[in-house]
């Protein structure tokens, strides 16, 4: 098939972590005989740089215009200590998350076996671990108004809203990823505390009504956090709002032994957006050390999205040679034995042209 990508590497390691994505996809496109074309553009830091916008009409022109968009990271340090910065990066990506109207934002958590040990949590608690938290991506606290400070300065609010049809429709889209998996769909909230948490809990104990094949419990958010640590295995599919699901899937992402490791997709009205759930880790950029395999396994979610499971599962089996080769790096090599970043992707690229 053609495949127009749209191509956003952003801050920070995103350049060289979106070099690695893009080696390896054009090694699949190869090998199966797509044609690709890739279109880059500017966001984040980089485009205020730029153009004053960290998410320029023409970034979103381009994106709205393709199959695919693969993003890298946003945020510099450079805005994070200025609180009086008229715009910041990360204003970037929450616009771009709006104007595509990607709702939902799936981070599937899985460990690889012979990482098992880097974990800090023991390996019986996490060995075969394998859940997907489903997070609500564009409404919430991160969205809502009013937001801001009083004029004095020394009040400062933000306003978290939900409507019942944003919160159907991401119920029921877990619900979707629920029938297809072990059936069993935890709805994460703080019920007992906020409204729209109630309002939460309401809505998906009505739909709940229309999935009796699936079994679903709520749990309050707290909770959540401690029970991910200490019985990951408990959970299937796992559906939340905005902030909670930020928070649930960086403390997930131990589970794995690497933030490195995470990806995500995102999707909704436009098109599906494909990025690593990481950061943008200034302190690493230009070091050719970070981690590229989560923004690979993004490339592999943005496949099989586009129906491509073969060519998703090609990637999948070329990150788990290159793990088990200890073609790593250095945030979970063994001491003293890391590869570079784009040492790890070349060899899962050229393991895809020989396979
Ligand atoms: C994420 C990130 C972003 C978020 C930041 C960079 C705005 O942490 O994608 O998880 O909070 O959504
Ligand atoms: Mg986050």
């Amino acid at each position: 098939m053609k495949l127009n990508l749209t191509v956003l590497p952003g801050d920070g390691i995103g350049p060289e972590i979106i070099a690695q994505a893009l080696a390896v996809t054009e090694a699949v496109c190869e090998t199966r005989e797509h044609t690709l074309t890739v279109e880059r553009a500017l966001v984040g830091a980089a485009a205020i740089e730029e153009t004053g916008d960290p998410y320029p009409a023409e970034t979103h022109a381009l994106c709205m215009d393709s199959d695919a968009v693969l993003f890298g990271a946003i945020g510099s340090p450079r805005y994070d200590n200025d609180p009086s910065a008229p715009v910041r990066p990360e204003q970037g990506l929450l616009a771009m998350r709006q104007k595509l109207g990607l709702y939902a934002n799936i981070r599937p958590v899985t460990t690889f076996p012979s990482l098992i040990d880097r974990s800090p949590l023991r390996a019986d608690l996490i060995a075969g671990a394998d859940l997907i938290c489903i997070r609500e991506l564009t409404g919430g606290i991160y969205f809502g108004r009013p937001q801001g400070r009083s004029e004095d300065g020394t009040v400062a609010y933000d306003t978290c809203i939900y409507t019942v049809a944003e919160i159907e429709r991401i119920v029921r889209l877990a619900y979707g990823y629920a029938l297809r998996r072990r059936r069993k769909l935890t709805v994460v909230d703080k019920a007992n505390v906020l409204s729209t948490s109630r309002l939460w809990r309401q809505v998906a104990r009505r739909i709940e009504k229309e999935y009796p094949e699936v079994e679903t419990e709520y749990m309050f958010v707290d909770n959540a956090a401690m029970q991910i640590i200490q019985n990951p295995k408990r959970f299937d599919v796992i559906v939340t709002e905005n902030m909670f699901g930020d928070i649930l899937t960086d403390e997930a992402s131990v589970i794995t032994g690497s933030l490195g490791l995470l990806p995500s997709a995102s999707m909704g009205t436009h098109t599906a957006v494909f990025e690593p759930i990481h950061g943008s880790y200034p302190q690493a950029a230009g070091k050719n050390i970070a981690n590229p395999l989560a923004t690979i396994l993004s490339a592999a979610l943005m496949f099989e999205y586009l129906d491509l499971q073969e060519e998703g599962r090609l990637i999948r089996a070329a990150v788990a040679a290159s793990i088990n080769a200890n073609i790593v790096t250095e945030d979970i090599a063994e001491a003293g034995k890391a590869y570079k970043t784009s040492e790890v992707g070349q060899w899962i690229a050229n393991y895809i042209k020989n396979s």
